[in-house]
C-alpha cells in the first residue's frame, strides 16, 4: 500500500507536467492500461490476508479513479491550448490589402467630357442626349444638309437602312431640343458619333462630340466669342491663352467660325509638328444658328437668334494630354490608361 501512495504522487506528478498530447496517452497506458502501474496493483491483492482485500481493492479503485480524472483533464486542457495555437498560426488578417490589386482610374476622353460639362454647366447650360441610330431628317435634313447637298460628302455615313443612320455628329440634339422644347434655352449634347474613317492617328470610325446650343432673344455672336474664349482659357488652365476665330463654312449656322488656340505644345511660336508649324489649333466648329434650321424646328427666327458650337473630346483630350495618336484611346494599353490616374 506505501506502494500505492508512491506511484499515485508519481502518476500525478507526471500527468501535471505532461504538455504533449502523446505523452499524456503514453502515462494512461503506462499506469492505467492493462499492464499499467496502478492497474498490476490490483493482481497483489491475492498475496493479502483475505480480511485486507476489499479495503485495499477499494483504495486502488480510487487511486485508479483519480488517476484517470488527472489524466482526462489534462488531455482537455492540452487539447484546448493545441486548438488555440494552430488557429493563431493560421489566423489571416482580414484588414490586409489584397495582392496586385489595381485601382481603375477614369478614361482620359470622359475626363474632358467631365471638364467640358463643368464649365458649361456652371454658365447655365444643361446636358441633352439624343439617340446614336438616327434618321436622316434630324442628322441631315433639318440642319440645312438636303439630300444631295455637298457637305454631306464630308459625313461619310454608316448607314443601316435608306433612312436610319449612325449619328455623323451630335448637332441632330440640337434639333430634336428644338422642337420639343420652347426657348430660351441653352444645352450641351455629349455623346458617341460614327464615321466612316479607318483608324488613323487622328481619326477613329466611333468618337465623340460636345454639341451647344444657346437660343435666346438676345444672343450675338459677341456672346459666342465670348462664351468659347473663356471655356477655352479655362480648359487650357491659361488666362491669356490666345483664341481666333476663323470664317468658315457649315450649312447649320451663318455666319460660320472655325475657332482655333495658340499651339498649346509650342505657345504659338510654330517651330513644331503638333500645329504643322502654323502657331494654331484648331479645336472646334461654331456659328450663328441658320435661320432656316430656327424655322423648320418651329422656331420664330424673328425673335430669336441663337448660337451653336461643336467640338472633339478626343481631340482636347490629345492636345490637354500630349497624346499623339487618337488610337491609344481606344486600345486598352493598361500603360497608357495607368497615366491618368
Ligand atoms: N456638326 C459639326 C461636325 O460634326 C460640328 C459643328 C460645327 C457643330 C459648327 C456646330 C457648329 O454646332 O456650329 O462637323
Amino acid at each position: 500500500m506505501s506502494d500505492l501512495d508512491a506511484l499515485r504522487l508519481e502518476a500525478l506528478t507526471a500527468v501535471a507536467s505532461a504538455t504533449e498530447l502523446s505523452e499524456i496517452e503514453a502515462l494512461r497506458v503506462q499506469y492505467l492500461g492493462k499492464k499499467g502501474a496502478i492497474t498490476s496493483q490490483l493482481k497483489t491483492l491475492g498475496q493479502l490476508p483475505e480480511a485486507e482485500r476489499p479495503g485495499a481493492g477499494a483504495r486502488i479503485n480510487q487511486v485508479k479513479t483519480e488517476v484517470d480524472a488527472a489524466i482526462n483533464a489534462r488531455w482537455q486542457s492540452q487539447t484546448a491550448i493545441a486548438e488555440a495555437a494552430k488557429v493563431q498560426a493560421s489566423a489571416i488578417d482580414v484588414t490586409l490589402p489584397g495582392r496586385g490589386l489595381q485601382r481603375g482610374a477614369l478614361h482620359p476622353v470622359s475626363l474632358v467630357l467631365e471638364r467640358i460639362e463643368q464649365f458649361f454647366h456652371s454658365v447655365g447650360f444643361e446636358s441633352v442626349v439624343g439617340p446614336e441610330i438616327e434618321d436622316d431628317y434630324h442628322n441631315f435634313e433639318a440642319l440645312n444638309l438636303p439630300a444631295h447637298h455637298p457637305a454631306r460628302a464630308m459625313h461619310d455615313t454608316f448607314y443601316l437602312t435608306d433612312s436610319l443612320l449612325l449619328r455623323t455628329h451630335t448637332s441632330p440634339v440640337q434639333v430634336r431640343t428644338m422642337e420639343s422644347q420652347k426657348p430660351p434655352f441653352r444645352i450641351i449634347c455629349p455623346g458617341k458619333t460614327y464615321r466612316v474613317d479607318p483608324p488613323d492617328p487622328s481619326h477613329l470610325p466611333m468618337f465623340h462630340q460636345v454639341e451647344g446650343l444657346m437660343v435666346d432673344e438676345h444672343c450675338s455672336f459677341a456672346d459666342l466669342k465670348g462664351m468659347i474664349t473663356e471655356f477655352l482659357r479655362v480648359f487650357f488652365e491659361r488666362d491669356d491663352l490666345k483664341v481666333r476665330f476663323r470664317p468658315s463654312y457649315f450649312p447649320f449656322t451663318e455666319p460660320s467660325a472655325e475657332v482655333d488656340v495658340q499651339c498649346v505644345h509650342c505657345s504659338g511660336t510654330g517651330h513644331c509638328r503638333v500645329c504643322s508649324s502654323t502657331g494654331w489649333l484648331e479645336v472646334m466648329g461654331s456659328g450663328m444658328v441658320h435661320p432656316r434650321v430656327l424655322e423648320m424646328s418651329g422656331i420664330d427666327s424673328e425673335k430669336y437668334l441663337g448660337f451653336a458650337f461643336g467640338m472633339g473630346p478626343e481631340r482636347l483630350a490629345m492636345l490637354r494630354y500630349g497624346v499623339s495618336d487618337m488610337r491609344h484611346f481606344v486600345e486598352n494599353d493598361l500603360r497608357f490608361l495607368e497615366q491618368f490616374q
